[in-house]
Formats: structure tokens, sequence, C-alpha cells
């Protein structure tokens, strides 16, 4: 049985700064496959920031990498909802490595705009606690702002 969670399930989708040039096909992407945009925002993050957002990989060896990537230039931020958002999004954005991504699911974003495991465009939330945390890492400010009536609006 579907619960209502699931049927309005929200998840934190974020455009890397390698993926900017592609934001408007990124942002299509996101559009056609039943994803609703409910906040969007445009940042640069601080190398501290990117740190702190990623902090679950902090004893990785790629872990400078990404903070460096992370903050090399500005980043999307958008929270998207929909029915399963958090597995949905994460099937278009595809495989983490861009090389595995481009096998394994060629019309993925990563197998399209990525270029490598960090440069890989786009991240995706991997979890309903994760994209709790993410949402309001990007969006606290907005949390409880009286959106609902922009967000009642049928896409065509
Ligand atoms: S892991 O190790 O399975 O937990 O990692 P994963 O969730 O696949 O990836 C976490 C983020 O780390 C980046 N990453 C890498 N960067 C450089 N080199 C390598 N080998 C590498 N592996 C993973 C990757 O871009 C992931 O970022 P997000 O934004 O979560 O996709």
């Amino acid at each position: 049985r579907r619960n209502l969670q699931q049927l309005q399930e929200r998840t934190l989708a974020l455009i890397k700064p390698d993926g900017i040039p592609y934001m408007g096909k990124i942002i299509e992407a996101i559009c056609c496959s039943g994803l609703i945009i409910k906040q969007l925002r445009m940042c640069k993050l601080s190398r501290g920031q990117a740190k702190d957002f990623y902090k679950a990989h902090m004893d990785k060896p790629f872990f400078e990498e990404l903070a460096n990537h992370m903050s090399s230039g500005p980043c999307v931020a958008m929270e998207l909802v929909a029915e399963d958002a958090i597995a949905k999004w994460r099937l278009l954005l595809g495989p983490t490595s861009t090389e595995v991504a481009r096998m394994k699911a060629p019309s993925s974003i990563r197998a399209n705009f990525g270029t490598d495991s960090t440069r890989n465009a786009v991240h995706g939330a991997d979890s309903y606690d994760s994209a709790r945390r993410e949402a309001h890492f990007f969006f606290a400010d907005r949390m409880f702002a009286p959106c609902a009536k922009f967000f009642n609006v049928t896409l065509g």
C-alpha cells in the first residue's frame, strides 16, 4: 500500500559546477521525467560548505578533490517532488562514474554530460534522511515559506 510520503516524496538535486553549461538540458530532462521543481536556487559553495555538504565522505581518498570541485564555481540546487522522487532522480542521473554510466545507462544525465567520477554533472540524495538533510542545507530559510500556491500549477 502506497503511503502519502511516497506519493509526495521530496528529494534534493544539485547541478555541479561542471554541469552548469548544460543546465538548460538538465532542467528539461527533469521536467520531462515527471519530477516537479518545487524550489530552485543558484549559489556558489565555499570550500568549507562543500566539505560540510559531503561530510559523510570525509574519510574517502577523493574527499579533497570533491570539495575543491564543488567550490570551483556555481551550483544549482533544486528540491524535486514526485511519487518516488528519490529513486526517480537517482535513475535519471545514472551511476557515479561517467564511464560506467555510458556503458550501463547511456541515456542518463551523467552519461551525456559527465566527465569522470568527480565531475559528473549532477548529484542526488540517496535516501529519505539525506534528502531531508540536503534540502535543509540549501533551503533552510525557505522551508516554511508559503509556496504551496506556486506549487499547485499543472505543467502542460
Ligand atoms: S561511495 O564511495 O560509494 O560512498 O561514493 P558515491 O556515493 O558513489 O560518491 C560520493 C561522491 O563522491 C564522488 N566520488 C568520487 N570522486 C572522485 N573520485 C572517485 N573515485 C569518486 N567516487 C565518488 C562522487 O562525485 C559523489 O558525488 P555525488 O555528488 O554524491 O554524486
